[in-house]
């Protein structure tokens, strides 16, 4: 009977933690990622964002950024056996694709040492690449491209002269 005993003690308790948690999800929501509602709420989940504007190739806002994708990927393939996205990137296929070959860098490993394929390391493209929405941003954004800061510093060297 001992196990009866220890099983309901379990159920009281497991009560005692519903009620406790009851309270807890009138508690409202954070108002971060999803405003608005309780956390117990559940709310519509919001529209998906529209898919890349394809608006041509991007600036680069500074030298080392991955350039983001202005196509649209989707369902493009990058698995163990085929990868969509070297079928117009890679070099034997990108001038007939139209497409801006790899660079370089995507043929190096981690000791820069140029190999004759793609390395293993730039395999999964998305990794470092993304294509655009038309989301408006979630959080605001302070980002400064590297002309701004360049810029701003020349400013003040030549003021404090
Ligand atoms: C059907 C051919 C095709 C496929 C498949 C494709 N791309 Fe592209 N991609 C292009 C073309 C063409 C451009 C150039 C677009 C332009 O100039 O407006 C481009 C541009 C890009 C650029 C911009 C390069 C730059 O310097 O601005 C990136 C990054 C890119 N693609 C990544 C990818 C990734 C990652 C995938 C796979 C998920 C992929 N692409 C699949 C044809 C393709
Ligand atoms: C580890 C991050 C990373 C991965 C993974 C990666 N790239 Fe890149 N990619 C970059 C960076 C950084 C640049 C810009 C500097 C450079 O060329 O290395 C770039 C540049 C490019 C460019 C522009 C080349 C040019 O000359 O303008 C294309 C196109 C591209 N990548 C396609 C791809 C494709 C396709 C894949 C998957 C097979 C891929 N990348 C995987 C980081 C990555």
């Amino acid at each position: 009977m001992k196990w009866l005993a220890i099983a309901s003690a379990m159920v009281a308790l497991a009560m005692l933690g519903m009620g406790v948690a009851d309270e807890g999800r009138d508690a409202s929501a954070p108002d971060g990622l999803r405003p608005g509602g309780t956390v117990g709420q559940s709310l519509p989940a919001p529209p998906m964002a529209g898919q890349s504007r394809e608006s041509g190739r991007e600036v680069l806002n500074y030298p080392e950024q991955p350039p983001v994708i202005p196509h649209n990927i989707r369902d493009y393939q990058v698995d163990l056996r085929s990868n969509r996205c070297l079928t117009c990137h890679s070099r034997e296929n990108a001038v007939d694709a139209g497409a801006p070959m790899v660079s370089i860098t995507h043929f190096m490993d981690r000791d820069k040492q140029v190999l004759a394929a793609v390395s293993p390391d730039r395999y999964f493209c998305t990794q470092c690449h993304v294509p655009q929405t038309d989301a408006s941003p979630i959080v605001g954004n302070t980002f400064r491209t590297v002309d701004e800061v360049l810029t701003e510093a020349l400013e003040r060297e030549g003021g404090g002269q």
